[in-house]
């Protein structure tokens, strides 16, 4: 792999897209770009972006394209990065070409992590996050090590807002009803790997640099 490769991480909600960015971005040195981080920040920390978009995250709608897409540009440079979340529909794809193609940056993979229901609903309902530093666990799969406490930082275990049952609902039907158009973008681009994202972590982090 090389240090300065450019990754589109796509997948349903709960499909490990944060899990398997933030080891490889770490394993490349490079960075992680994560949509749904950086406004979750914003929400936060209550910027006017942030109380533009809350509604829409609360409710597992997208944020309108022209809102993210300003994220995104002030967010890309010609270093090596992971996409993780973006771009989420056709409209956001032709988009990302655009600022692309200002700063003449190729995509070298655009990789889905293919996923059903069952294991979205089963991830989401038990994911745990650090309130403090973000870290991501699941009461089953990825416990940390003590009740509720961060194993990286201390801090607290929360749920996110739209891990409930009816957002995740939501979420999973929004994702289905987008998909395809983007992936048959990308596919003409030649550009498509995808993964059986349902298997143990390790296991798709393999397949993943496998491919890459
Ligand atoms: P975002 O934060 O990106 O949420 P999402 O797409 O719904 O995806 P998640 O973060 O829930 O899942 P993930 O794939 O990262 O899975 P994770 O690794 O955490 O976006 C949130 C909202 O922001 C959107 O709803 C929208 O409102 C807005 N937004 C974001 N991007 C946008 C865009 N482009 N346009 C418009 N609006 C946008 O894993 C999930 C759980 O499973 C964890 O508990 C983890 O420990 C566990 N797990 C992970 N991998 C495995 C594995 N292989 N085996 C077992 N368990 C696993
Ligand atoms: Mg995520």
């Amino acid at each position: 792999m090389k240090d300065d490769i450019k990754i589109i991480l796509f997948g349903a909600p709960g499909s490990g897209k944060g899990t398997q960015a933030v080891v490889l971005a770490q394993r490349l040195g490079i960075k992680r770009i994560s949509l749904g981080d950086i406004l979750r920040d914003e929400v936060k920390k209550q910027t006017s972006l942030g109380l533009e978009v809350k509604g829409y995250m609360e409710k597992g709608l997208l944020v309108p394209d022209e809102l993210v897409s300003r994220v995104i540009e002030e967010n890309i440079d010609r270093q090596g990065f992971i996409l993780d979340g973006y771009p989420r529909t056709l409209n956001q794809a032709k988009a990302l070409d655009e600022i692309l193609g200002k700063h003449s940056i190729d995509i070298d993979a655009f990789v889905v992590l293919d996923v059903d229901e069952e294991t979205v609903i089963n991830r989401l309902s038990k994911r745990r996050v650090c309130k403090a530093c973000g870290a991501v666990y699941h009461l089953i799969n990825m416990p940390s090590k003590v009740e509720g406490v961060c194993d990286v930082c201390g801090g607290e275990l929360i749920q996110r807002k739209d891990d409930n049952m009816e957002v995740i609902k939501k979420r999973w039907e929004v994702f289905n009803k987008e998909n395809k158009p983007l992936l048959d973008f990308y596919q003409e681009k030649g550009k498509v790997f995808s993964l059986d994202g349902r298997k143990d972590k390790d296991e798709v982090f393999e397949q993943l640099a496998k491919e890459l």
